[in-house]
């Protein structure tokens, strides 16, 4: 039997919805993690100081029993958000992030940001004060393919607003191209990159060969088997600037079944047990620790959780339901596509 205990782990990007999903998928979280980067594209956003404080209030209240877990809250970034409102947000504790969709670039992201001259001035305050940006980094120009919205985004977005603003501290969220881990390795300590479970495990072939798979369509969509071989290596190089960010993103399965299907692959349930496949078949399991637990409190500048995980692996595969059924409707769980032998055991 083999086994690994590391520090309890936190999830830097996590979709927890409201209402009913907010119910249904939050014990998938709280089961495993200590704290979260709470996503803010509701409908509406959460865009202001006001909106995050009653969004963590409705996240504490629906809390599992006996749940010691720390949501930390987002502002979404518009082009109307006020700079004193975002500074006070985090000066309070309660904003730990703003995030920045381009306007269309995903799931609920039409009140993004068109124009970055229009946010320039929220972003030389974080800036000053140190708040990160998280960016959905993908250009949402038609001209532009989908499988190369990422590496364009680096080009043509993030690059320039890094020379402009360099002590503006960013993560590149979710990334999906070897040109992304490539960015983030050398961008120095102002510079992070969370990493999704799934994207680790797919590619876009997972997707598209065999008949559609709804289930795998997430956004940034999987990319060439070079590119999931690329952030498999930057998530066991070490490395601090790369951190577990699951983007767990719940919808209904009449949504991702469906003819314009919904963005968002649903992991909360058994990222855990996958992540530990994964390391232990990079041969990084000694690295996992930094990862999950330990490389995103330092870039957030949060102390690590003092508690700890057990993670064991049993000769029987690890059994994780098909779907969990919420009040809004059944959510179909990942499904990595192999038995996973890894459990958490405590
Ligand atoms: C996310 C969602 O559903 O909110 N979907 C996804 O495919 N990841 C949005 C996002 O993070 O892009
Ligand atoms: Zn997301």
């Amino acid at each position: 039997m083999q086994q690994i205990v590391i520090r309890r782990p936190d999830d830097w990007h996590l979709h927890l919805r409201d209402g009913a999903m907010l119910q249904g998928v939050l014990p998938e979280t709280t089961r495993h993690f200590a704290r979260a980067i709470i996503m803010p594209n509701l409908v509406p956003p959460v865009v202001t100081a006001r909106d995050a404080a009653a969004y963590r209030d409705r996240i504490l209240a629906a809390l599992p029993e006996g749940a010691a877990f720390e949501p930390l809250m987002t502002l979404y970034l518009t082009e109307g958000t006020d700079p004193a409102d975002v500074a006070a947000a985090a000066g309070s504790g309660l904003v730990k992030a703003v995030k920045l969709y381009p306007a269309g670039a995903t799931t609920n992201s039409h009140s993004g940001v068109r124009d970055l001259g229009a946010v320039m001035p929220v972003l030389e305050k974080m800036a000053e004060i140190g708040l990160p940006l998280c960016t959905h980094g993908e250009v949402t120009d038609p001209q532009v393919d989908i499988f190369d919205r990422e590496a364009v985004f680096i080009d043509t977005v993030l690059a320039p607003l890094r020379r402009r603003l360099p002590e503006l501290r960013v993560v590149m969220e979710h990334i999906t191209t070897a040109e992304g881990a490539a960015y983030a390795a050398e961008a120095g300590p102002n510079l992070g990159a969370t990493i999704t479970t799934h994207h680790l495990i797919i590619n876009r072939n997972h997707i598209l060969v065999g008949g559609i798979k709804p289930h795998y369509y997430c956004l940034p969509v999987a990319k060439r088997e070079h590119h999931r071989l690329a952030l498999r290596r930057a998530a066991t190089s070490g490395l601090p600037c790369y951190f577990l960010g699951t983007d767990s993103a719940p919808h209904v399965d009449a949504l991702k079944e469906h003819a314009c299907g919904c963005a968002g692959c649903f992991t909360a349930t058994n990222t855990l047990p996958l992540l530990a496949h994964v390391f232990e078949e990079e041969g990084a399991l000694d690295r996992l620790e930094g990862f999950a637990s330990l490389h995103g409190p330092a870039f957030y500048r949060l102390p690590a959780n003092d508690t700890t995980l057990r993670l064991v692996k049993r000769d029987e595969a690890h059994r994780f339901p098909d779907k969990i059924f919420t009040e809004a409707g059944p959510v179909t769980v990942f499904d990595p596509g192999f038995p996973v032998h890894w459990h958490v055991e405590a």
